[in-house]
């Protein structure tokens, strides 16, 4: 897929299949014994009749060789870590007094359904119109209820969305640099002393040269449009702790191979390969 400045989709299609993609990496986390992160809504997202050709895509180019099982632990792993990383971002946070929590590219994410909020807690949910109507409708198919009050916002980043963030994951390599610059811009505009961020930070990674010389090698396994390469920006570099930080947030980098070390489920680098391709998580507190 080539990406544009006003390109847009579903779920099924370009940057919104990757929704399914991790969902599909929460769904094997929660089927496993002693889960990191247990997500129980994710087997129901990805279980949709419209989504069983792009799920059977998925598992089949996941099983299609011994390299990509291996990437395939790998990926279930660093996501169960990630996963654990945001929940407990989100209820320290709730438990420490914030009630809005606005989820930036919120896919297929349902925290809004199972964690412990405190009561009065809102939850706004930003992602693209199609992508979020597709996880109220399936959800509410299987009768489950917010445990918050939830506000799905169906809107484009990169054009004009309202509210203040306190979370984003997943989203980064997805934006340009300028769109990154000006969402973290609005970010910090619109944040109360006392707002929390917390991020997925994928800069100096790179995973996109990765996965680029990792496709060059290997073994073509058919056509596919599944690659999260394809829908990153090459320039999507912009450093999350420095930005904050040097606007006044207090901010913390949490290097995601320690933090995986320290829960049991040692991931060294995201790819295989020599050179590690990680990310960290990054918390900033605005004074
Ligand atoms: C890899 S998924 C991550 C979803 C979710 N954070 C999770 O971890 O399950 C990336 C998400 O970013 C959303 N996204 C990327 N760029 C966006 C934009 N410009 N506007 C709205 N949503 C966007 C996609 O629709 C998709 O749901």
């Amino acid at each position: 897929m080539t990406r544009s400045d006003d390109d847009s989709w579903d779920i099924l299609t370009g940057v919104g299949s990757t929704a399914v993609i991790v969902a599909a990496l929460r769904a094997e986390e929660a089927r496993s014994p002693g889960p990191l992160a247990r997500d129980e809504f994710a087997e129901l997202l990805i279980s949709a009749p419209q989504l069983k050709e792009l799920r059977e895509t998925i598992s089949s180019e996941w099983a299609s060789s011994p390299e990509h099982q291996e990437d395939y632990r790998r990926l279930v792993s660093y996501h169960a870590v990630r996963t654990h990383f945001f929940d407990r971002f989100c209820t320290d946070s709730s438990a420490a007094g914030i009630e809005q929590v606005v989820i930036l590219a919120a896919g297929l994410d349902s925290r809004a359904y199972r964690l412990a909020w405190t009561a009065d807690t809102t939850v706004y949910e930003l992602d693209m119109p199609e992508v979020l109507e597709y996880k109220s409708e399936t959800l509410a198919v299987h009768h489950a209820e917010p445990r918050c009050a939830r506000h799905p916002i169906g809107i484009d980043l990169r054009k004009d969305w309202p509210l203040a963030l306190r979370e984003h994951e997943g989203l980064l390599p997805f934006l340009s640099a300028e769109a990154q610059h000006d969402i973290f811009g609005q970010v910090d505009g619109l944040s109360a002393p006392g707002s929390r961020v917390a991020a997925e930070d994928y800069s100096g990674a790179g995973l996109k040269q990765a996965i680029a010389m990792q496709r060059d090698g290997a073994t073509p396994t058919g056509e596919s449009n599944l690659d999260p390469g394809d829908v990153w920006f090459d320039d999507a570099d912009v450093n999350c702790a420095d930005w904050f930080g040097s606007r006044g947030w207090l901010t913390e980098v949490l290097d995601s191979r320690r933090e995986s070390e320290r829960l049991g489920r040692p991931v060294h680098s995201l790819l295989r390969g020599d050179d590690p391709v990680f990310a960290n998580f990054i918390t900033a507190v605005k004074h």
